[in-house]
């Protein structure tokens, strides 16, 4: 099976009869105006990519990451989420129940047992008891599609928690670029951590799939082998170093990111739709009618992801000021349950 994500423009175009060209995509929370691909050299494309080319000290500078703390590039985030289940024995493993479906949808493909993580444990104050039936913990931080954050010291009293038992945490980053004060990878050298980062999120590099898994060394060092040679292209590879070097883009684009995301809150609320959460680089809304709005607003050529149970609507940031007065005038006025 395969799930389903936002960004499926070519399936839209089919439904809707609406010429690729003709779409307003905002079903993703990629950064539509993405980090400048600057041109690759030609030997990256002729040679096999080397694994000492400097790129996990660039990621471990980037992220400020401890120096003892391993790092691996992969191909995306994904590509570990896909991989690091099968480094365990069949176990507990807990799992935000709103969330980015494909950590639970790999854990129990390769045998775990998901625990379901809901509102009520995160926030049953001084009482985390519900972590010691939990092997391993995944978290997405902030979550996707809620904008929920859990600030760092809960997490890492959380992983206190279960490293007690040797469990893990693992720690879903992929959108925390904006807001790097709230990256855990600071702690990365710590015993049973793990934290994911991508680049297809904040630069906008989502083709690309490239991404970083940090933390324990030996698990890192258990998720290389598995993972086994050049699992990250050269120019990929080249293209991340690059990216994370450019420090003048970030602070820009840190910037921008979060006015327009506030710009997106407004004309939600403007329409009655009050955003559920969000971050940087999207903004969720709840409501029973979610599948409904989505319809109409596709039929505009307005993508957007709606999820059930509980309807959301998730709406991606617009690239530039005519797109953003199409979303405005697509919604329709006052609306909301
Ligand atoms: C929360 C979260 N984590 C990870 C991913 C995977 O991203 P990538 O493989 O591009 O790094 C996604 C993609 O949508 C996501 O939403």
């Amino acid at each position: 099976m395969i799930l389903e994500h936002g960004g499926r423009l070519n399936a839209a175009v089919k439904r809707w009869g609406i010429a690729r060209q003709h779409w307003l995509d905002l079903s993703t929370g990629i950064n539509p105006l993405s980090w400048p691909v600057p041109e690759i050299p030609a030997h990256l494309w002729q040679r096999l990519p080397e694994a000492d080319d400097g790129l996990n000290e660039i990621i471990r500078d980037s992220y400020a990451a401890p120096a003892h703390a391993d790092c691996e590039p992969v191909a995306g985030s994904q590509a570990a989420i896909m991989a690091l289940p099968r480094l365990r024995q069949p176990c507990c493993v807990g799992i935000p129940v709103i969330g980015y479906q494909e950590h639970a949808y790999h854990w129990r493909q390769a045998g775990h047992t998901i625990v379901s993580i809901s509102a009520a444990h995160i926030h049953a104050e001084g009482d985390e008891c519900w972590l010691d039936e939990l092997d391993v913990l995944v978290w997405i931080n902030p979550n996707n599609p809620t904008g929920e954050r859990i600030p760092t010291a809960t997490l890492l009293r959380w992983h206190a928690r279960l490293q007690q038992r040797g469990g893990w945490l693992i720690v879903d980053e992929a959108f925390i670029d904006s807001t790097p004060q709230f990256s855990l990878c600071a702690h990365s050298g710590l015993p049973g951590l793990l934290i994911l980062r991508s680049l297809g999120k904040f630069y906008g590099l989502a083709g690309v799939r490239a991404g970083a898994v940090l933390g324990d060394a030996t698990i890192v060092q258990a998720l290389r082998k598995l993972l086994g040679p050049w699992t990250l292209s050269g120019p990929a590879r080249y293209l991340m170093a690059q990216a994370l070097q450019d420090l003048d883009w970030q602070a820009q684009t840190r910037a921008r990111l979060l006015a327009d995301s506030q710009r997106l809150a407004h004309i939600l609320q403007s329409a009655g739709l009050s955003p559920l959460g969000g971050t940087a680089l999207f903004q969720t809304v709840q409501l029973d009618s979610a599948a409904q709005l989505a319809e109409q607003l596709a039929a505009q050529g307005v993508l957007v992801r709606s999820f059930a149970e509980p309807g959301m609507l998730r709406f991606g940031l617009a690239a530039d000021e005519q797109q953003w007065q199409r979303l405005q005038s697509a919604l329709p006025a006052q609306l909301g349950d």
